[in-house]
């Protein structure tokens, strides 16, 4: 009927709503967020290298939910996996190496709000790169490489933090159960400086190649802040209620 119960809501109205439900807040308007994502590849000749499992799906993910809130969001991407496509709306700065990235997370850092380093760097790179393709009679019977230590990135942009900057690092840990991941992301958010660390259980079959996630987000003092489970969207769309509640304190 045109009027009392069973009358159909004006479609707008249904909208409306709707939207309201899903909506996100703009919570990040003219804020510059820079965030990395992906594994690095370590060359250890043209043709290999060394690398890791992270597809880039969260970091990506949290770069499209900067966007959606209304951040200006730059990604600085490592290897991700061929499905995963950053947003148009994000600017993305390719590279491959942990120096790379290092270098990329250097040149955008002084003019970021938020900096979320979701990467997997890797923690060393082969000392010296062989120009052509290693033969296996180069080395018979066996190939022992030496690895250097990498610089930790994100320690250096914590050093060089200025003023309202918001720092995130992420930690993908082994673990024995949900106290001993705590524990480990407690140590590192202080080992690192870092205003939140979100840390995640790996393992063979846990955490990569996977859409869903789970999160424990610590802040520097090692309370939890908050906790997520869900799409890595969801995920994302919560570390950033964390950031943006870590900026308002
Ligand atoms: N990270 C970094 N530079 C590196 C290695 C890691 O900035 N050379 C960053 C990662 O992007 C992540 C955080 O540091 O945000 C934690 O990475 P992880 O590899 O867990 O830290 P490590 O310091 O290497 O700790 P571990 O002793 O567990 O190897």
């Amino acid at each position: 009927g045109d009027s009392g119960p069973g009358r159909m809501s004006e479609p707008d109205d249904i909208v409306a709503a709707a939207l309201a439900l899903v909506e996100r807040p703009r919570d990040l308007e003219d804020v510059s967020v820079v965030v990395s994502a992906g594994g690095t590849r370590e060359p250890i000749d043209p043709v290999r290298f060394l690398g890791n499992r992270s597809s880039g799906r969260q970091g990506v993910a949290i770069a499209r939910a900067a966007a959606d809130r209304g951040a200006r969001v730059t990604l600085v991407a490592a290897h991700l996996d061929a499905d995963v496509v950053p947003d148009s709306r994000v600017e993305v700065i390719a590279v491959a190496t942990a120096d790379e990235l290092g270098r990329a997370m250097d040149a955008t850092a002084p003019d970021a709000d938020v900096i979320v380093m979701a990467a997997a760097v890797a923690d060393y790179s082969v000392a010296s790169v062989s120009e052509h393709k290693l033969r296996k009679q180069d080395a018979p019977g066996g190939l022992t490489l030496e690895l250097i230590e990498n610089r930790d990135i994100v320690a250096g942009l914590v050093a060089a933090r200025r003023d309202g900057q918001t720092i995130v690092a992420f930690a993908a840990e082994t673990v024995r159960d949900d106290d001993d991941l705590l524990e480990r992301a407690r140590a590192k958010a202080a080992r690192k400086g870092v205003d939140l660390l979100a840390a995640n259980a790996v393992g063979w079959t846990r955490g990569f190649e996977v859409t869903d996630n789970d999160l424990v987000i610590v802040e520097r003092g090692g309370d939890v802040v908050a906790t997520a489970s869900g799409s890595k969207d969801d995920t994302a769309h919560a570390l950033l209620d964390a950031i943006v509640a870590n900026r308002v304190r």
